[in-house]
């Protein structure tokens, strides 16, 4: 693992000592799926102004204005979701469960790679792509990754004018009221979800990892600070930064996908 063996070495002391650890991800534990972060070059902030897609208003707007526009983002979130596997930063947390040492997983992401990877315990802050929830009645419900995605894509094969009600279209209907449905995510000028919750196990962990987030975006840049207050130690892996610094027990600027399986290996003492 380089020159941060040390680090590595230092993460799984204090993890092999926990029990109550939390994880809050951030979109660069799906890099090394190849999903795409928001903020580093190249990044999807850096393609597509945050205001044109990023608030409900501002899609409404858009798809109104120019549908078209987005139609290139919007197949490539198609074909980069549709590839997207859980990789080895996703197993090693569902293991370090497993293991009876992670609690719960805060993620930003709403990939659902988590659940995929085996992590059963999980706060998903901004949504799940996955989970229709209809504008009418409200009521949710999740899908199949893969199979949501194959019928989203024979749809719009079908579509000869992308205006904003046929790509609205491409989403399921309510399997309740029939009136269309929007992915259950967390778009700029929402309210988050299950924030109560996700304060209470940052409150109560004994460690937190922070993993592969930027910490601009509030209030999930606040679960590591809750969880300092009461005591817990921190540990922040990201390959170029440190959100966190004046709280950071052990800061390993590796990749996720790298940073933890070599953590799981040494709790099982095993060789990183
Ligand atoms: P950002 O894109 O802001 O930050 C991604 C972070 O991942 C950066 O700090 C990178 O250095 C780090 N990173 C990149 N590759 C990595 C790897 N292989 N392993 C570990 N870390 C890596 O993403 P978030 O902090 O998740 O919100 O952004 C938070 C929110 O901003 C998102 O949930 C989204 C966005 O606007 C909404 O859409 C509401």
């Amino acid at each position: 693992m380089g020159g941060w063996a040390k680090e590595i070495e230092e993460a799984a002391s204090i993890l092999s000592r926990s029990t109550q650890a939390v994880a809050t991800c951030g979109a660069g534990v799906s890099a090394e799926s190849g999903i795409s972060t928001f903020r580093d070059e190249g990044g999807i902030w850096d393609r597509i102004d945050p205001m044109e897609v990023g608030t409900p208003s501002g899609l409404i707007n858009t798809l109104e204005r120019d549908a078209e526009k987005l139609l290139p983002l919007f197949i490539e979130i198609l074909d980069t979701f549709e590839q997207a596997e859980p990789n080895p930063g996703h197993f090693a947390l569902a293991d370090l469960e497993d293991m009876e040492i992670l609690k719960t997983v805060i993620t930003q992401n709403t990939d659902n790679l988590h659940q995929e990877a085996g992590n059963t315990d999980l706060i998903e802050v901004h949504g799940n792509m996955f989970r229709m929830k209809c504008l009418a009645c409200y009521q949710t419900k999740k899908y199949d990754r893969k199979k949501l995605i194959e019928e989203i894509r024979e749809k719009l094969g079908q579509i000869r004018e992308y205006n904003i009600s046929t790509l609205a279209s491409l989403a399921p209907r309510c399997n309740m009221c029939g009136f269309i449905t929007r992915p259950d995510v967390v778009m700029f000028s929402e309210a988050v979800q299950d924030l109560p919750r996700a304060y209470k196990v940052s409150g109560e962990c004994d460690t937190m990892l922070v993993l592969g987030t930027s910490g601009v975006v509030y209030p999930a840049a606040y679960f590591p600070m809750e969880a300092r207050k009461k005591g817990a130690k921190i540990i922040v892996i990201n390959p170029t930064e440190n959100a966190f610094p004046s709280i950071t027990d052990v800061y390993i600027p590796v990749k996720t996908g790298e940073a933890l399986p070599a953590i799981v290996n040494l709790i099982r003492g095993e060789a990183a």
